[in-house]
C-alpha cells in the first residue's frame, strides 16, 4: 500500500501504475473525512471486488464545514485509518494536507442547486458546495472509473450523481447501503461524541424509520402521516432535538407539497427518502431508509 500526500506524487504514481494495467482493469475510489468505520470498509471492500486499483483519500474538507461546526474537532487518527486501509487491500491512500488541497483560496466551486435546498442543504448551508467542489477536485486528481458513496448520506449520493450527470464527468457512482451497529444505530465517525446515555437515546431514529416502513408497507399511510409518525416517535426521546424530518421523492427529492401538485406521470421517481436529522446533546446525527413510493401524498 502506497500513502501519497501530493497531488503531484498522485499523478505521477497513477501514470506508472497505468503503465502496466490493461485496457479492461477499473480504478475504484472511496473518499473519505477520515476516522474509518465498517462504514467506510464496507465501501473500500465494495471497490475491491469490482475493481483493480483501489484509491482510499482521506481529507478533513474545510469547504464543507460551516462556521461553527466541528472542522476543528472533527475525530482524526490516521494511523489507525492506514492500518485499516491495509487490511481491506487498499493499493493507494491519498492524504493531502489543507494547504496542498487549496493552496490559496479558491475562486472556483461547483453549486448543485434545487435538491441541495431541503435536508442537510437547507440546515448546512453551503455544506454541499464544499462537497461537490472537493469530490470533484478529488476525482480530478484521481481519475477513478468507479466512485463509491454510502446511503447514510442519501443525499450526498444525490447531489453527486447530479454534478456527474451535468457535468459530464467520466465516472460511475457507485450507492452502498448503510451499514449499522447491531442494535441499528448507523455507524457514524461522529458516534464518538455521543455520551453512553445520548448513544442509547439515538437508536430511537431507526426505530422510528423502521416503523415509518412498516405503515408504508401496508400502503395505508400518506406521506403526511408517515413524516408525523417519525417526528412524533422522535420527539417522545427527551434527549433528542430534531434538526428535519422530511419525506420526498427519491432520487429527485419533490417535496411532498410539490407531489401534491403533480400531474399523474409527471413523476418519475418511484420511490422516497425518509430523512431524518437530530441532535443529541451537541452531536447531530442523520439517518434515512429509501422505501417504495405507494401512495403519493
Ligand atoms: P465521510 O463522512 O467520511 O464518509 C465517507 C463515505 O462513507 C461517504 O460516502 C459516506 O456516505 C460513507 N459512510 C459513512 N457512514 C456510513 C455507513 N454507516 N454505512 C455506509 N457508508 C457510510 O461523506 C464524506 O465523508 C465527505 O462528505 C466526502 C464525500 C469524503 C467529501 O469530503
Amino acid at each position: 500500500m502506497k500513502v501519497v500526500r501530493t497531488i503531484q506524487d498522485m499523478r505521477q504514481l497513477q501514470s506508472e501504475l497505468n503503465a502496466y494495467r490493461d485496457m479492461a482493469s477499473l480504478v475504484g475510489f472511496v473518499p473519505t473525512l477520515g476516522f474509518l468505520h465498517e462504514g467506510h470498509a464496507s465501501l473500500l471492500r465494495r471497490a475491491r471486488e469490482e475493481c483493480s486499483l483501489v484509491v482510499l483519500s482521506i481529507f478533513v474538507n474545510p469547504l464543507q464545514f460551516g462556521a461553527g461546526e466541528d472542522f476543528d474537532k472533527y475525530p482524526r487518527d490516521p494511523k489507525r485509518d492506514l492500518r485499516i486501509a491495509e487490511k481491506e487491500g487498499v493499493d493507494i491512500v491519498f492524504m493531502p494536507e489543507v494547504s496542498e488541497m487549496y493552496p490559496r483560496p479558491i475562486q472556483t466551486a461547483i453549486s448543485v442547486t434545487g435538491m441541495t435546498g431541503l435536508l442537510c442543504g437547507a440546515s448546512r448551508p453551503g455544506h454541499f458546495d464544499g462537497v461537490a467542489t472537493v469530490v470533484s477536485k478529488l476525482f480530478n486528481i484521481v481519475k477513478p472509473d468507479r466512485a463509491y458513496f454510502g446511503l447514510k448520506d442519501a443525499q450526498q449520493v444525490a447531489v453527486i450523481q447530479k454534478m456527474v450527470e451535468d457535468l459530464n464527468m467520466d465516472v460511475t457512482i457507485v450507492p452502498c447501503p448503510t451499514i449499522r451497529e447491531p442494535d441499528g444505530l448507523a455507524l457514524s465517525s461522529r458516534n464518538v461524541y455521543l455520551s453512553p446515555e445520548e448513544r442509547q437515546e439515538a437508536l430511537v431514529i431507526q426505530q422510528a424509520l423502521k416503523e415509518a416502513e412498516q405503515l408504508n408497507g401496508e400502503g395505508k399511510a400518506g406521506l403526511h402521516e408517515l413524516r408525523d409518525l417519525v417526528i412524533k416517535r422522535i420527539s417522545a426521546s427527551p434527549l433528542a432535538d430534531i434538526d428535519y424530518v422530511e419525506v420526498v421523492s427519491y432520487p429527485s427529492f419533490y417535496t411532498v407539497d410539490q407531489l401534491e401538485k403533480l400531474e399523474p406521470g409527471q413523476l418519475a421517481d418511484s420511490q422516497i427518502l425518509i430523512a431524518a436529522a437530530v441532535r443529541f446533546g451537541k452531536t447531530r446525527l442523520i439517518d434515512n431508509c429509501i422505501l417504495p413510493l405507494r401512495l403519493r401524498t
